[in-house]
Formats: structure tokens, sequence, C-alpha cells
């Protein structure tokens, strides 16, 4: 019987394209890891199963007006009462662009992470600007990093 693959959820926003070009980046380097099956949707798409059956979450924002974008913190507004006891020790990485700053939605992801108690596995990225090659480049070994940290079971 073939076994059940463990998911990695990837979760993004994205109104003016910069981060949906970063998210699509790191999503391919995590599709290199075949034995992990990847849900990649925006926030507004994303639901509470999604978060519950996956065994990673990758979290993709913009920062508009100091921090997230709304529509991530939607998200996990819509998740937290039935996630808060399934998904403890959940690894997580955040990747956050912004004009200028970006360290905003950071803390406040860092913030809303550390109300699940979910578990950061890797630095997390805040890209300032239009994204270089080298930037989406990185992200997309995080993205692969992420993904085979969940296979092999070291995260
Ligand atoms: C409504 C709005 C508010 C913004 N507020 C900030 C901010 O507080 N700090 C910052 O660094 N950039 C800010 N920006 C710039 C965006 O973070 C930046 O353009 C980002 O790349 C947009 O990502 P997107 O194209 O995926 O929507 C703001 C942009 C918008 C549209």
């Amino acid at each position: 019987m073939e076994e059940k693959k463990k998911k990695l959820l990837i979760i993004y926003h994205s109104q003016g394209g910069t981060m949906k070009k970063m998210a699509d980046r790191f999503a391919k380097g995590a599709a290199k890891e075949t034995n992990i099956a990847l849900v990649y949707k925006q926030a507004a798409e994303a639901q509470i199963d999604d978060l519950l059956s996956c065994s990673g979450i990758a979290i993709g924002s913009p920062e508009y007006f100091g921090t997230m974008a709304g529509l991530i913190k939607d998200f996990f507004d819509r998740t937290y009462e039935a996630a808060k006891d399934l998904t403890i020790g959940l690894p997580f990485v955040v990747f956050v662009c912004g004009g200028n700053d970006g360290r905003g939605a950071i803390t406040q992801i860092e913030r809303l992470a550390a109300g699940y108690k979910w578990k950061k596995v890797q630095e997390h990225r805040r890209i300032v600007g239009s994204p270089t090659e080298n930037d989406l480049a990185d992200l997309e070994e995080l993205g692969q990093t992420l993904a085979a940290g969940i296979d092999f079971g070291i995260f």
C-alpha cells in the first residue's frame, strides 16, 4: 500500500504581484521534494482542513501599513480556535516583502505563531523592493529545505 505523503502548506497574499513571484519560487523549490505533497494557496482560499492536515507551513506576506496583509491575518483569525491545540510544534517559515521595511509584518506573524506554539525552523526572509534573482533563488532553496526537513522528520 502506498504511504500517504506528508503535506506542506504554503499560503500567501499578493495584491501587486511581488509576493506571488516570491511564493512561486518558494513553491518551485518545495516541489523538488517529491515525497511531499504541496498545498499552495492564496491565504483567502485556504481552509482549516489545509492547516490541520499539514506537517509544516510557509507564510508569504507583503507588509501593508506596518503589519501583515489583512488576508493573511484573516486566515489565522478563521483557524485559531480550531487549530490551536492541534498544531502545537508545527514547523513554520515566513517570507515577507516590503516597499521599505517589512519588519512589522515579520514581528506580527511571529507573535501570532507564538500563540499557536509553532516552531521556527529557518530564518525568516525579508525582501525590500523588487526581489533580485539571488533573492528568488534563496527562496527556492528555502522551500526545498523546508520540504526536505519535513520529509526527513528533522524539524
Ligand atoms: C496599502 C499598502 C500599504 C503598504 N504599507 C507598507 C509598509 O507599511 N511597509 C512597507 O515596507 N511597505 C509597504 N507597502 C509596500 C508593499 O509592501 C510592497 O509594494 C510589496 O512588494 C507589495 O507586495 P505585493 O505586490 O505582493 O502586493 C504598502 C503597499 C500598499 C499597497
